[in-house]
């Protein structure tokens, strides 16, 4: 069955121009290698939440804000990949939903979705997903992974979280943009910023306008701890946050970060085990 697509006046319904897919024809999202230990930490992740959760919560609900074709295309080795919705559909959550903001890509996601079992419980909401969160209903008594995957800072404020907070209990893998999103852009982010800022949209506030400017790397961790703290407001608990993990490109230039948050040490000890099972070992995984 075909996910239905609830499509919303934010769509953008350009058509699309890049790439298609050699194996389907649908739209296809040029991506680096790098992508590859992303949908490892996720897929290990979601597959220990939604199997380990079974018994305690009958709803388990899967929602990923920005989810891309269903296909990736690895530019340097001309490969294709599965994107992260397939990479999910076949774990065992009671419920799917999807928001896509281009009309084209949500389309090649339902088709692509439609084969499996699990597209009968799935919902695309077509649009921006600032505005899909308000409107999407979550069934009450749900436990939802919500995996958040930008391109930017500028497209995930922090009220985004805020509104998923009220309507679900939720943990988080949330991809924060480390270089483009936040160093590279550290000209822009001065005190006399306006409240349109990205960074104060993402953060929620302006407490970054505090944070010691001269050294990119130094700011970017002081936002990390800001955004850290953001989350422990809304009841993460501290050491359920963070532990995150940098993805670098070919050249070891940071992309970004995976930064995790839950409510509860299961969330934790189920992180910490999809960190070890994809991870090198020589990675730094605290304490
Ligand atoms: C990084 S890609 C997603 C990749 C996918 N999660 C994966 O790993 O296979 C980001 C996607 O978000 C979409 N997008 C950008 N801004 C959005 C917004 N405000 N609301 C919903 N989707 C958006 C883009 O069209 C793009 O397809």
């Amino acid at each position: 069955m075909k996910p239905t697509i609830r499509l919303l006046d934010s769509a953008d319904q350009s058509p699309w121009k890049d790439s298609v897919s050699s194996t389907d024809r649908l739209p296809i999202r040029d991506s680096g290698a790098w992508i590859d230990t992303k949908h490892k930490l996720l897929t290990y992740y979601a597959h220990l939440f939604a199997t380990g959760m079974k018994n305690s919560w009958k709803s388990r609900v899967y929602l990923e804000l920005f989810s891309g074709p269903g296909r990736c295309l690895i530019r340097k080795t001309g490969k294709e990949d599965l994107g992260s919705p397939l990479k999910v559909i076949e774990h065992e959550f009671t419920k799917f939903i999807f928001t896509e903001m281009n009309a084209a890509v949500a389309e090649a996601l339902a088709q692509r979705l439609e084969p499996f079992e699990n597209a009968a419980n799935t919902e695309i909401w077509c649009g921006d997903c600032a505005d899909a969160i308000n409107q999407i209903q979550i069934p009450s008594g749900s436990l939802t992974l919500a995996f958040i995957d930008p391109t930017g800072i500028a497209h995930a404020p922090f009220s985004l979280i805020e509104t998923l907070h009220r309507k679900t209990r939720c943990d988080l893998l949330i991809n924060i943009q480390h270089g483009m999103g936040i160093k590279m852009n550290i000209h822009q982010y001065t005190p006399d910023a306006g409240e349109q800022s990205a960074l104060t949209k993402f953060l929620g506030n302006d407490s970054w306008k505090q944070l010691p400017r001269h050294n990119p790397r130094e700011f970017f961790r002081g936002v990390l701890e800001l955004y850290k703290e953001q989350l422990h407001s809304l009841g993460f608990k501290r050491d359920c946050i963070g532990r995150e993990v940098l993805i670098t490109n070919d050249s070891n230039t940071p992309l970004y970060l995976l930064l995790f948050a839950s409510k509860h040490p299961k969330g934790k000890e189920f992180w910490d085990k999809a960190m070890k099972g994809v991870l090198p070992m020589e990675f730094d995984f605290g304490s």
